[in-house]
């Protein structure tokens, strides 16, 4: 790992949404295409983090794999030396790292994870798995085996990337420079060229979070919606009775989501965005505006899906595996040694 490591991951299970386009999947590919020059990226499939709740297992298999091909269709290169494809259970230091961490993070600094929290809360305790418990080890993990320095991820993801540092943190303070801790948040920020992290709201009930784990999936656009059903959804998106477009996400949470995704869409600022369409009175033209992209871009993916090469990915997800686990092993066995297992 001569180069800086750019890195993250996409659980593998439903299909993604805009949310996970946005705020995953686009800030690497950007980086990708910009600076594969300068960066090692790396861009993995999560498997082992898609059963920390119940799935149907029949279909993990294939859920993985078109993974993969979500990617590729949003222009991850196949042919660039410097960026990796890969899946996380092909490399099993992942799993290894995460057991060695787990006994070194407390209790209590998991329960007070945000989505382990929230999801408590909903199933109750005895029905959450201790997979979803220690799940934050398990990306910690993901992360500081490559000693990856960004970590794209959208906002529901900062808490996790702060224990990455506490724990690697926490690792280096008792047996000396072991780990390398990704950079604060705020440098993230920085360097993806935002003043925020990004979080896509559900479209009818813009105070929650659009989430591919929504099991009606009327507030959220899947990248495999067909794009006027998609269109429909924007349509109706839940605003407010204020008739003034204007970004004030307290007041005009509907509004103000459809205002980012619109900016998203067309990769112009949110500034140039609410210059356009502030003041407008009617929602309906400003809907159309924002669902007309909608169906642009998602008749683009889907034909960009369709075109991939089912081959070139196996390809390089076998590729990317032999030398993701050579990686992680140099920096699981600086661990073991550390502690005393070697
Ligand atoms: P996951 O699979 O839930 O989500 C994938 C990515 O999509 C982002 N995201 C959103 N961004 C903006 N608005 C939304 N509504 C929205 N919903 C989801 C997430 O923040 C994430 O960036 N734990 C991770 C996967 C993971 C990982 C890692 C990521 C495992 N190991 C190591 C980075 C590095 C997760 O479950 O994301």
């Amino acid at each position: 790992m001569t180069k800086p490591v750019i890195l993250t991951g996409l659980r593998a299970n439903n299909d993604l949404t805009l949310g996970n386009y946005f705020g995953g999947i686009l800030p690497i590919i950007k980086m990708a295409k910009d600076y594969s020059s300068e960066f090692q990226i790396n861009m993995f499939i999560p498997d082992l983090h898609s059963f920390t709740t119940p799935i149907d297992h029949t279909k993990l298999q294939a859920q993985i794999l078109h993974n993969a091909r979500l990617f590729v269709a949003a222009g991850l290169p196949l042919d660039n030396p410097n960026i990796h494809l890969y899946r996380q259970s092909h490399v099993s230091a992942h799993s290894e790292l995460t057991w060695i961490l787990d006994c070194f993070t407390g209790m209590g600094e998991m329960a007070r994870m945000t989505q382990f929290k929230d999801k408590t809360s909903q199933i109750g305790e005895d029905r959450v798995s201790i997979g979803l418990f220690n799940y934050p080890v398990l990306m910690a993990a993901d992360i500081l085996l490559y000693g990856a320095r960004y970590v794209p991820v959208g906002e529901d993801q900062t808490q996790h990337l702060e224990f990455t540092r506490d724990i690697a943190e926490r690792m280096n303070k008792k047996f000396g420079n072991l780990l390398t801790p990704p950079e604060p948040v705020a440098k993230q920020y920085e360097f993806f060229g935002k003043s925020k992290g990004l979080r896509i709201m559900d479209l009818v009930d813009p105070t929650k979070k659009m989430s591919k784990s929504d099991e009606q999936g009327r507030g959220v656009i899947f990248l495999g919606d067909d794009p006027q059903a998609a269109a429909k959804k924007v349509m109706s998106a839940t605003t407010d009775d204020l008739a003034y477009v204007r970004y004030d996400k307290t007041n005009q949470p509907g509004i103000s989501n459809l205002l980012e995704i619109l900016s998203l869409l067309r990769g112009i600022s949110l500034e140039d965005t609410v210059k356009e369409f502030e003041g407008h009175n009617k929602y309906g033209d400003f809907k159309r505006a924002v669902a007309d992209e909608v169906v642009i871009f998602l008749t683009n993916f889907q034909k960009a899906l369709a075109e991939c090469d089912d081959r070139l990915i196996s390809a390089k997800l076998k590729a990317s595996e032999e030398l993701m686990r050579q990686q992680a092993q140099a920096t699981l066995y600086r661990v073991q040694k550390a502690i005393g297992l070697r």
